[in-house]
Order: C-alpha cells, then sequence, then structure tokens
C-alpha cells in the first residue's frame, strides 16, 4: 500500500499544513497541530468500509413521504425529549461531554431500557473493561438478555461484532478510542476519528441500524476534531453540567429529525440518572426565601422554561482590589451590573467585594436575568430580602431602562404554575398570564423602588 506524504493536522478543525506550526493557519488554535501520514485520497472520504449504503433512485420532491421517519422511544423521557421522540433507525448521533458528565451511565441507561423492551442493543466499551460495564448495568440494576457488550478498540472488530449479534441500536464509547490500523495514523487522531465514524456511519445507513458515538470534548468545549465529524452525523447531542452537583443538562447542537430547542434534564443519583421532568421543583428547592441577597428569574433554556434562584453577596473588602466572583454567569456582565447600579440606582459597590451566583450548579447567558442579578445585589448590600413571591425578569441597559425579552408569556406562566404571584417586568410587558400581577418598571431605581428596596436607604458602603 503506498505510504502518502507527513503532513500535520489540527486537532480542532481538522486543517492541514505542510510543516509544523505553532498556530493552526485554518482556525487559528495554538498547538493543535499533529504530525499525520497524509493517507490515500480514497481513505478520506466519508465513504462507509463496511456494507453498503442502500442505492436511492432521485425522485420529485412531491412523491417523498414525509412521515417516513420513525422515532424509536429510548424510554428514557428527557432523552427522548432532546431527540423529539427517539432514535431514528439507520441514523448516527454523536454525543459529547467531558469526562465523568455521564455519558457512559446514560448510554448504557438507554441500551439497557430498550433492550428490556425487547431492542437487540451493541455497546461497544473502547474506554472500559466488560467488567467494569458489567458492574455498572448491576449498579443501574439493569441486566437484560438482549444487551450485549463487546470491550474492543479495533474498529474491524466492531463491525464483526455488528455482523454476528444484528443490533438495531449500537453504541461505540468513544469514537476517540477506537481505531483501523489502515488509517495508518494514531487513535484519537483526526484522520483515525473521521475514518471511524464515516465507516459506523455507513455501516449503520447500510442496516437501518441506530448509532450513537460517544465523543469528549476538549478543554474548550468543542467535540475533538468537531467540524469534521458533525458533516458525518445525522445529530449532535452535548451532555452538560457541573461536577459538583447532581444536574446535567442534555442539548441537541445539529438534529437532522427534530428542533434543537429542546432541553432535557437529569439527576446524577445512586442508581445513575433520574429523568428530572419538573425542573421547578429542583432548582428552588433549597432556596430559603426572607433572605437578603436572593432573586428569582424565569429563564429560558431553548423552550424549557427554568426558575432559577440567583444569589449575591456584597460585604467589606479585606484587600486593595475588590473581589468578584460570578459562577454560573458572566463576569464580564456582573461588572456592567455593578457600574448600572452604582451610576443609575445611586448603590455604589466599586470598593467591596461581590459575589453572584446561579444557584443549583446551572449557568444563564441570557440578558433576561440582569434584573434579577442587580436586585439580589441590592438587596443583599442594603440587607434588605426581596417579597418571596416575586420573580424578575428584564435586561438591563447601560441607561439603567429595563429592556423586554423574548417569550415572556412563556417565563411568566412558569412562573405562576411555581406559585409565584407577582412579576417584575420592563414596562412595555402588558399582558399577565393568570394568577400573576405585574409589576412594571422602566428603570432599574423603579424595579428597587417596587420590590421595596429603596436607595436612599444606601450607605453605598464606603
Ligand atoms: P460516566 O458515565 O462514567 O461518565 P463519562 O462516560 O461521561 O466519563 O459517569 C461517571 C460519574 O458518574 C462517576 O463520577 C460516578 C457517577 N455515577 C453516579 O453517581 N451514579 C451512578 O449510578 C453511576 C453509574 C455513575
Ligand atoms: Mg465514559
Amino acid at each position: 500500500m503506498p505510504r502518502g506524504r507527513t503532513i500535520y493536522r489540527c486537532a480542532e478543525c481538522g486543517g492541514t499544513s505542510p510543516r509544523w506550526v505553532g498556530r493552526c493557519p485554518t482556525c487559528s488554535a495554538w498547538s493543535s497541530l499533529a504530525e499525520e501520514v497524509d493517507a490515500p485520497s480514497s481513505r478520506m472520504r466519508p465513504v462507509p468500509a463496511f456494507g453498503g449504503v442502500r442505492a436511492e433512485r432521485a425522485l420529485p420532491l412531491h412523491e417523498i413521504d414525509a412521515a417516513a421517519v420513525t422515532y424509536r422511544p429510548t424510554g428514557i423521557g428527557e432523552l427522548d425529549r432532546v431527540l423529539g421522540g427517539g432514535l431514528v433507525p439507520g441514523s448516527v448521533t454523536l454525543v459529547g461531554g467531558e469526562p465523568g458528565i455521564g455519558k457512559s451511565t446514560l448510554l448504557l441507561q438507554a441500551a439497557a431500557a430498550l433492550a428490556t423492551a425487547g431492542v437487540r442493543c451493541l455497546v461497544v466499551s473502547a474506554e472500559e473493561s466488560a467488567q467494569q460495564v458489567r458492574l455498572r448495568a448491576e449498579r443501574l440494576g439493569t441486566l437484560p438478555p438482549k444487551l450485549w457488550l463487546l470491550a474492543e478498540t479495533e474498529l474491524a472488530a466492531v463491525a464483526g461484532a455488528v455482523e454476528e449479534v444484528g443490533p438495531e441500536l449500537l453504541i461505540v464509547d468513544s469514537i476517540q478510542t477506537v481505531h483501523d490500523p489502515e488509517f495508518g495514523s494514531p487513535a484519537g487522531s483526526v484522520t483515525q476519528v473521521r475514518g471511524c465514524a464515516a465507516a459506523l456511519s455507513g455501516l449503520a445507513k447500510g442496516r437501518g441500524m441506530a448509532c450513537v458515538l460517544v465523543g469528549h470534548v476538549t478543554k474548550d468545549g468543542d467535540l475533538a476534531g468537531p467540524r469534521v465529524l458533525e458533516h458525518l452525523v445525522d445529530t449532535v447531542l452535548s451532555f452538560e453540567g457541573d461536577r459538583h452537583h447532581s444536574l446535567r443538562l442534555l442539548r441537541a447542537r445539529k438534529h437532522r429529525f427534530g428542533p434543537t430547542t429542546e432541553l432535557g434534564l437529569f439527576e446524577m443519583a445512586e442508581a445513575g440518572l433520574a429523568d428530572v421532568p419538573d425542573a421547578g421543583a429542583l432548582f428552588l428547592a433549597d432556596r430559603r426565601p426572607g433572605v437578603p441577597g436572593s432573586a428569582v428569574v424565569p429563564t429560558l433554556d431553548g423552550h424549557r422554561p427554568l426558575l432559577i434562584e440567583l444569589q449575591g453577596l456584597v460585604s467589606e473588602s479585606a484587600a486593595n482590589f475588590p473581589r468578584r466572583s460570578a459562577q454560573g454567569l458572566d463576569a464580564g456582565r456582573l461588572a456592567m451590573l455593578i457600574a448600572v447600579l452604582h451610576r443609575r440606582a445611586d448603590i455604589n459597590l466599586s470598593q467591596l467585594d461581590v459575589y453572584a451566583l446561579a444557584a443549583g450548579g446551572v449557568r444563564i447567558d441570557e440578558p433576561a436575568a440582569d434584573v434579577a442579578t442587580a436586585l439580589a445585589l441590592a438587596s443583599s448590600h442594603l440587607d434588605t430580602p426581596l417579597p418571596a413571591d416575586v420573580v424578575a425578569c428584564g435586561e438591563l441597559g447601560l441607561g439603567g431602562e429595563l429592556r423586554s425579552v423574548g417569550q415572556m408569556e412563556r417565563r411568566l406562566t412558569e412562573a405562576a404554575r411555581l406559585g409565584f404571584s407577582r412579576a417584575l417586568v420592563p414596562e412595555s410587558w402588558t399582558s399577565a398570564p393568570a394568577g400573576i400581577a405585574l409589576l412594571r418598571a422602566a428603570t432599574l431605581a423603579d424595579a428597587l423602588a417596587l420590590v421595596g428596596i429603596s436607595a436612599g436607604d444606601a450607605t453605598s458602603g464606603e
């Protein structure tokens, strides 16, 4: 077999360079190039190495059956929610997430649930030994006879096992650890990952078998070799969470068979991941109303409303430079809110330590949380609790004005459902769902007055 020449390939984007350079010429990532033998080009094309793709004829678009997609529910409610109903036969799904977040657990549970329902499933563990997987299954309390396991890293062995077992669902954990010596580059390299994923995709499509690939993420949260893999698969899911908390979030980043706006919520417990169909109770369970420095915001993640408690703590600073800490919130946004509080509401925290966090280990990226964050900080600073029945929602402008945010109706309906009776909203918002009274504020100063926190009481901490 002719060997190719040596090239350098970027682990982030798959771009190549004839020489080693410190920075990828394609995507500008630092130190991401690795030496590789440029395989003959036929290997690089995403052609299936095993089985064949069913030969399709071109048809007029209107003759194509739109309802042809069938979803096979996995039985894991939150996973099915994100998948738009379940796994599609013949499709390839990539599940990415940080090590230890629970990818193997989630997929073993899904395979076990399907196998219990009579679907033949094959789990390929290319990272853990067969004993380790068996122990995990025991811990999860499920050992259905239709669940097959192969602890192997070589692609040919995986294809052989598929041939032998004939599964309807194949799980490969992980795509970075399977390899094919034919590709001539080290396991985990872009050539290997892409080549193996393409071969498995061909296998899945040829057999009408659903295939789930587990992928590791790099420190930046990208799947290693992400762009190359994302083209190859039908669905990209990301599994996230804070390892110090039990909450796990599952999102679709790409989905050829449904929307990417659904959010799945799980709790990692002793016996594996449990669905969290009602997030409200989870996020607000430990809240102590009546404590200064706490405000609740109805956030929206995709289409799913989540009520999150924001906490602020302002205290005397022992250092020359006061400390700023933002957990689950953007640090730049926090700095801006501190400035807006100072200049637009006469609450001066500039010489004080300021801590702000989103409770429960979630991350809030939307500006809708601005007002609640500012109120939590003011409440802590003035040692005045917010009324317990109020949620606050709105973006803050640099002029101190409250700005409206999307899908307010949905947010407020969820707040009403969870027992809140008043909502602090931008003045422009006028429609209140049943059970909610609106507190409409044009500015941050108005908002503070409406919840009984008066900047006039401020000692400004100096
Ligand atoms: P794992 O699925 O191995 O993560 P990944 O495949 O993403 O690397 O999950 C690892 C963590 O989950 C580990 O720290 C232990 C925890 N865990 C539980 O808390 N309960 C359980 O029932 C299981 C199986 C794991
Ligand atoms: Mg794992």
